[in-house]
C-alpha cells in the first residue's frame, strides 16, 4: 500500500482528504501540530474507516521529525496543507504567518529533496486572484498583488516550489487553488472545527442556528451583484478531497522528473451570501436570524473559477450541491451541539 504523507491531516480538509485516500487504497500518514485541530478528528477518521492510521504529532520546522517520518516509511507523496488560515489574524501577526506558511514549507522541501520524494500537492487558494477582472477565473487569470501576509504565503508557496523545481529538483508538484470549501463528511463524524468566533461564512451561519451566536451580520448588500451580496464558489468539502485523490493518482502516472503546474478546484458556480442563507433555510427548515451591516474589510465582491483544466486533467467532477453542502455542515453543527450539551451533563 502506498503511503502519503498528509501534513495537517487532522484540519478540516486534511482529515477528509485523509479517508478518501484510504478508500482509494493508500495508507495515510499524518503529521499535525494540532494547533488548530483537535485530537478527537483522529477518532472520527477511524469510525468512519475502522483504522488507525500513524499520526506523529509536531511542527513541519521540525526536520529532525520529518527525517523521522521519511526513515521510518517509504513516502509516495505528499499532500501538504499544514499552513495557518486566518486572513484577519495573518495581518496582526506577519511573521507568524511567514515563519509557519513560508519557513514550513521551505524545511519540508528540504527534506522532500534529501529523501528524494517524487510527489507533491501544495494547498493554494483562490485568494492569489484578488478581485479579478474578468470572471470566471482560469489558472491564466493574472494574481493580483496578495491583500493578507496569508494571501501572499500562498503565491510564495506557489512560487518557492516551482523555482525548486526550476533549479533541477525531480520533483513533481501541482498547487490546488481552492475556492471556498464547505460542508462535512456525510457520517457527521469530521467536519470543520473553528477554534473562537468563525470567521467564514457557513460555520458562522450553523452556529448561529444552533444558538452559539446571536445573529449573522450579511457583510454588504450593496455590491454589483443580483441581489447585492458577494459572489463565491461553494465546493463540498468531500468533492474537494476527492479532486485530491485523483491528483495524486495523475502525478504517479505523469511521465516526467519535472513537473509544477496550478488548477482551480471550485464547482464552476458562483452564489450569493444571501443564497447561502437561502439554502441553509431550506435544508433547516429554520428561520435564520440576520442582518444586513457594512461591507467587511479586504472582501472582493465575486470570484468563481473555471474548472475546465481540472477536470480534464484530473477526471474529476464534483458530486454535491450547495444544498448537499449546507445539510452536511448542518447535520455536523447539530451533532457538536448535542456533544457539548451532553458533555455539559455529564
Ligand atoms: P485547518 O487549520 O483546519 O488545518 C490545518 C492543519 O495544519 C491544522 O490541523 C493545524 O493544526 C495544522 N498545522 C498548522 N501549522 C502546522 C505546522 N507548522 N506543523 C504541523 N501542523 C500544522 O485548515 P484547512 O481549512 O484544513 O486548510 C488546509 C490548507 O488549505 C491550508 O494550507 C489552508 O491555507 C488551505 N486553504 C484553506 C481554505 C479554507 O477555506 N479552509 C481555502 C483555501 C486554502
Ligand atoms: C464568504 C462570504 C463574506 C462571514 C476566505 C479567505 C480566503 C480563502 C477562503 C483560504 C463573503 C460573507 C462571511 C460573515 C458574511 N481561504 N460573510 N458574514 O471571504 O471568500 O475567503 O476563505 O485560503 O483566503 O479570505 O470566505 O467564508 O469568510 O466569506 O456576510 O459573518 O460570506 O463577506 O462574501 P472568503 P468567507
Amino acid at each position: 500500500m502506498k503511503n502519503i504523507l498528509v501534513t495537517g491531516g487532522a484540519g478540516y480538509i486534511g482529515s477528509h482528504v485523509v479517508v478518501k485516500l484510504h478508500e482509494h487504497g493508500y495508507n495515510p500518514i499524518i503529521i499535525d501540530d494540532f494547533s488548530n485541530s483537535q485530537h478527537s478528528v483522529i477518532q472520527g477518521i477511524k469510525n468512519i474507516t475502522g483504522k488507525d492510521f500513524k499520526v506523529y504529532e509536531g511542527d513541519i520546522l521540525d526536520q529532525s521529525l520529518l527525517k523521522k517520518i521519511f526513515g521510518n516509511h517509504k513516502i509516495e507523496g505528499i499532500i501538504h496543507f499544514a499552513a495557518k488560515k486566518a486572513v484577519g489574524e495573518s495581518v496582526e501577526k506577519p511573521l507568524y504567518y511567514y515563519k509557519n506558511n513560508v519557513s514550513g514549507l521551505v524545511s519540508l522541501l528540504e527534506v522532500v529533496k534529501e529523501f528524494n520524494v517524487k510527489n507533491l500537492i501544495f494547498s493554494s487558494s483562490c485568494t492569489v486572484y484578488g478581485q479579478p477582472d474578468k470572471l470566471p477565473v482560469t489558472e491564466e487569470t493574472p494574481k493580483k498583488p496578495a491583500n493578507s501576509p496569508y494571501g501572499n504565503t500562498k503565491q510564495i508557496g506557489e512560487e518557492i516550489i516551482e523555482d525548486t523545481i526550476n533549479s533541477g529538483t525531480t520533483l513533481k508538484a501541482i498547487a490546488l487553488r481552492y475556492f471556498n470549501p464547505i460542508g462535512a463528511h456525510p457520517s457527521s463524524e469530521i467536519g470543520e472545527l473553528p477554534l473562537g468566533t468563525p470567521n467564514n461564512l457557513v460555520p458562522f451561519i450553523t452556529q448561529t442556528a444552533a444558538g452559539l451566536r446571536d445573529s449573522l451580520t450579511v457583510f454588504g448588500d450593496n455590491y454589483d451583484t443580483p441581489d447585492g451580496t458577494c459572489i463565491r464558489d461553494y465546493i463540498h468539502v468531500m468533492d474537494l478531497a476527492d479532486a485530491h485523490v485523483r491528483c495524486i493518482e495523475y502525478l504517479e502516472v505523469e511521465n516526467s522528473d519535472q513537473h509544477f503546474d496550478v488548477l482551480n478546484i471550485g464547482t464552476g458556480r458562483g452564489n450569493t451570501v444571501l443564497e447561502v442563507i437561502n439554502a441553509f433555510e431550506s435544508v433547516s427548515g429554520l428561520k435564520l436570524n440576520f442582518k444586513i451591516g457594512d461591507r467587511r474589510a479586504g472582501d472582493v465582491e465575486q470570484i468563481f473559477a473555471q474548472v475546465d483544466k481540472s477536470r480534464q486533467i484530473l477526471k474529476w467532477e464534483t458530486q454535491h450541491s450547495l444544498t448537499e453542502a449546507m445539510r452536511d455542515s448542518w447535520k455536523w453543527q447539530q451533532k457538536l451541539s448535542n456533544k457539548s450539551s451532553s458533555d455539559s451533563v455529564s
